[in-house]
């Protein structure tokens, strides 16, 4: 039987607490003006005291499950992507899956910082469709602010805490090559060093704080993205007219709209909500899913764009229909 994945399901959660502009103003030298105009960003949430990346995970992998009308008992792999675990080992993945109750399958981390959901997505697709496994949830989960400089006002103000997750059925397939989970593009370039964590296991021993050159990752956003769409485009013979909804890694607003530009996608069609929640690295991709469907724009049958560019450098694009 050919096989093929299909999103049955997303979910989301944003930890209670919530940092404005003005919040950030009275702790290092910004304002609500700059970041807005230079970012578009309103507000983002700080997980609590003592909540984990697995708490975050787990919240957004049972709305999804939820949403899905799957119970844990069918889920048989957790791929998710952070930068952030609860611990350096054992996976933070396998923390969801003893929250989650499941005592079955496989569950597992993978590293590609902002880009990470859209590298789970396509490693889940991948073994469901080899027929490795029959229902994932894809989870995208930081507690980023615990690894931010809050001294440094060109990266604190960027970035938020969350989770998103979507839920991932291998189906037989009809053989229509725009349906269910369609195709991936995912490239990193090692040789760039412009966004990193100054420490780590091995090499300093310490967790290490985010260093960024926030305008040279810019310029490399938009021509890596670009170029990841573009690929997309080349493989399946769309443009940007066929898409219904555009799903960005929401880093900053003036990039994601940068993108959609170029890559002739209609205005009305960007799902936005750096405003709401900033940069919340891997969860962001899950979390602007789980605003389109929840919020009754994105609906059953429409397709996807989805994008991503992190630390790495790593950057890719995927496609599906919801
Ligand atoms: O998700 C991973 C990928 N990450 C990204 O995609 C982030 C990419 N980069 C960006 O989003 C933007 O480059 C930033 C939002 C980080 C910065 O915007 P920019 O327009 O590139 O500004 P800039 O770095 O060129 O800095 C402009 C000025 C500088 O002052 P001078 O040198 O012109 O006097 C900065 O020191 O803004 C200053 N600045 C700030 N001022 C107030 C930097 N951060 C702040 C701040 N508040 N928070």
């Amino acid at each position: 039987m050919a096989r093929r994945s299909f999103i049955r399901g997303t979910g989301g959660y944003l930890p209670e607490k919530v940092l404005t502009n003005d919040d950030l103003a009275h702790m290092v030298d910004t304002t609500d003006e700059w970041i807005r105009e230079r970012t578009g960003i309103k507000r983002r949430h700080v997980a609590a005291d003592g909540e984990l990346t697995s708490d975050i995970a787990t919240a957004a992998a049972r709305s999804a499950l939820e949403a899905a009308g799957i119970p844990v008992s069918e889920v048989d792999l957790i791929v998710l992507a952070t930068t952030t675990p609860d611990q350096t080992f054992p996976a933070t993945a396998t923390a969801v899956q003893a929250k989650l109750g499941m005592t079955g399958g496989a569950a597992f981390d993978v590293q590609a910082v902002c880009s990470g959901f859209l590298f789970a997505l396509a490693t889940a697709d991948s073994m469901l469709k080899q027929g490795l496994f029959n229902t994932a949830v894809v989870i995208g989960a930081e507690t980023f602010t615990r690894i931010l400089d809050w001294s440094d006002c060109g990266t604190c103000v960027l970035f938020g805490d969350g989770g998103g997750a979507a839920v991932l059925k291998a189906e037989e397939w009809s053989g229509e090559p725009l349906s269910g989970v369609i195709t991936h593009h995912i490239r990193t370039d090692g040789t760039k060093s412009d966004l990193y964590v100054d420490g780590g296991v091995s090499s300093t021993g310490t967790i290490g704080h985010v260093r960024m050159e926030g305008n040279r990752v810019f310029k490399h956003a938009v021509t890596n993205i670009s170029s990841a769409i573009q690929a997309i485009y080349d493989e399946t013979g769309l443009t940007g007219a066929d898409i219904d909804w555009f799903v960005p890694h929401q880093a900053n607003k003036r990039i994601l709209d940068g993108v959609a530009k170029k890559m002739d996608i209609a205005e009305e069609k960007v799902i936005v909500t750096v405003d709401e929640h900033a940069n919340t690295s891997a969860a962001s991709i899950p979390l602007a899913l789980n605003h389109a469907v929840r919020s009754g724009r994105a609906k059953s049958g429409d397709l996807i764009l989805s994008e991503a560019m992190g630390g790495g450098f790593s950057w890719g694009a995927s496609l599906f229909r919801l």
